[in-house]
């Protein structure tokens, strides 16, 4: 599984990929307004760190704005992947925009058949948010498994990028379904490898190595 990492923060993404962590990055408008920088300036020094995909959301809601800003978000870097809202105007723009070669990235997506629509329309990446359907007591990780029949009953290209991913268990959950790709916040990436036995462990680990009096440097 791909990890994305869900920020704007630069020197969060350039610490993780420093790590190999880093095989894309996900923002939007309110990622954007957190880091308080300029969109343009902040998503083209982002695409300069990171190889993979980059995706910068359009604010425009008619599709010949959505396909104009798109075409400018295309043109900071060759990994953009210009980010569309799942409306009906925002398929019409990804057919557009993935027409012309471009990376298309379909968020908002909180149905399989909103899934099926924007991979008829050629989107790259589709990102079911699995918090956001958590937080109202629906279940985003089933959801993601539908996608996974889905998608692969019809052989479709699109590739499932769990998204709104707000704990370690949902990046397992997503792993074992077969995620292509999971988008999660720098803090959640970094929470994946605590374990408490493993802290433990190396506590008296250490405990016992300072009692044999012993210096390995
Ligand atoms: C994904 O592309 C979104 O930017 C993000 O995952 C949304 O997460 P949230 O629901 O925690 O805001």
């Amino acid at each position: 599984m791909k990890f994305f990492v869900d920020t704007a923060d630069v020197d969060a993404i350039r610490e993780l990929n420093e790590l190999g962590m880093v095989d894309g990055v996900t923002t939007n408008p309110s990622l954007i307004l957190k880091s308080g920088r300029d969109i343009l300036e902040v998503t083209k020094e982002i695409c300069a760190i990171v190889d993979g995909p980059v995706s910068a959301e359009v604010v425009a809601l008619e599709a010949d704005k959505m396909i104009a800003e798109g075409r400018h978000l295309a043109g900071i870097a060759p990994n953009i992947a210009v980010k569309l809202p799942l409306t009906w105007d925002g398929l019409k723009a990804c057919k557009v925009l993935s027409g012309e070669g471009k990376m298309v990235n379909v968020t908002l997506c909180f149905s399989v058949n909103q899934a099926l629509l924007a991979a008829k329309a050629g989107a790259s990446f589709i990102s079911p948010f699995i918090g956001r359907l958590d937080d109202i007591n629906l279940d985003g990780t089933e959801l993601i498994e539908d996608i996974r029949v889905v998608y692969d009953n019809y052989g479709f290209g699109t590739e499932i990028l769990a998204a709104s991913i707000r704990s370690p268990n949902h990046v397992a959950d997503v792993a074992r379904i077969g995620a292509d790709v999971m988008t999660a916040p720098p803090d959640v990436i970094r929470k994946l490898a605590s374990h408490p036995l493993t802290d433990a462990g190396l506590a008296s680990f250490l405990k016992d190595w300072e009692k044999t009096g012993q210096k390995i440097l």
